[in-house]
């Protein structure tokens, strides 16, 4: 009798514990295709670790940079399957799923990194972040990299000087745009495949801002490399809807808290990091870099002119005038 009232009680102790002793902690995979040694990659390590620290055995982040878990291609339906949980693509990987996101990918539209990030703070670009919701998509913000540089085997000062290359670009119509106005040819390819496309001469050229040709080794491969930033490279973060919404809401309230913080040093460190990259690609000494003089710049901007007003009714001209004010401040 004892025996069986002692057995119970110590089957009910067992129980009572049982939610907090085998309660697993939430996991989110972060996948992302660049290295680790970047504004991306970097941001991805951060939130892990700020994770680590303040939501210790209640989430765990996973992270999974150079297309190692999923890549260009299958990413977004992973996400929406919850195979991951956190990605941060492109905005230009996004576009055809809502077509105002095409504003980032508009030639020289931005007149520097400044400027795209006041675009992003203002209410037009905030409410971008939501434009995948019918895809089951949440935007939780704006991390990025830096301006594209135009590298090819050839020397390039003029539109003209493209005629016979083709580039690879990311999956955006308007990305692909740009190089067709401008007399070249234009493949998507998936990052992943980037630098074996450039080395067997399957494409010639291509668009990556300075800590991606560095990460890739592009420099190794290209021979010229022109800093225009005729655009720059957004990301954003985005997670599962479902998945986010169905969050406890103090662990939703505490992840979103340390995605600003993550997003704040991203944005501000994105720069130097490029810089640094910039700095490596220099003493590699493996490309001749160009800076376009005012007059060739101002050339490009002339003949990739038409795309903006092709895209303008797509992005919206709301979201269009708003991207060109953030110029002016
Ligand atoms: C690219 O495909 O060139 C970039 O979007 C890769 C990245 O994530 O920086």
């Amino acid at each position: 009798m004892i025996k069986t009232f002692f057995a119970t009680l110590a089957g009910s102790l067992i129980a009572l514990a049982m939610p907090f002793a085998v309660a697993e902690p939430i996991v989110i995979k972060f996948a992302h295709v660049v290295t680790d040694d970047t504004p991306k990659g970097r941001g991805a390590l951060q939130f892990q670790k700020l994770v680590q620290e303040r939501l210790a055995g209640q989430v765990k982040v996973e992270v999974y940079p150079n297309s190692s878990l999923v890549g260009d291609a299958d990413e977004l339906d992973a996400l929406r399957s919850n195979k991951v949980q956190l990605l941060a693509p492109s905005v230009s990987k996004l576009n055809a799923l809502a077509k105002p996101l095409r504003v980032y990918d508009l030639p020289f539209l931005f007149d520097n990194i400044e400027a795209v990030k006041r675009f992003q703070r203002r209410d037009k670009s905030r409410e971008l972040l939501g434009s995948l919701v019918s895809h089951n998509i949440t935007g939780l913000g704006y991390w990025n990299n830096g301006g594209r540089q135009l590298s090819a085997t050839r020397e390039i000062h003029t539109p003209a000087d493209l005629k016979g290359l083709t580039f690879r670009v990311e999956s955006s119509e308007v990305l692909a745009a740009y190089y067709q106005q401008l007399g070249a040819e234009a493949v998507k390819l998936p990052f992943a495949q980037v630098y074996d496309a450039l080395r067997t001469g399957k494409v010639q050229g291509a668009e990556n801002p300075w800590s991606n040709l560095l990460g890739q080794k592009i420099n190794s491969v290209q021979p010229y490399i022109v800093e225009d930033n005729h655009s720059f490279l957004t990301y954003m973060l985005i997670t599962n809807t479902t998945f986010w919404n169905g969050l406890p809401f103090q662990i939703r309230s505490e992840l979103e808290a340390i995605l600003d913080e993550v997003t704040q040093s991203v944005n501000r460190d994105a720069e130097a990091i490029n810089a640094k990259a910039r700095e490596r690609v220099v003493a590699a000494n493996t490309s001749r870099i160009l800076v376009p003089t005012p007059a060739e710049r101002e050339a490009w901007r002339t003949a990739v002119a038409p795309l903006l007003k092709r895209y303008e009714s797509e992005v919206g001209s709301d979201v269009l005038r708003a991207a060109e004010a953030a110029n002016r401040r």
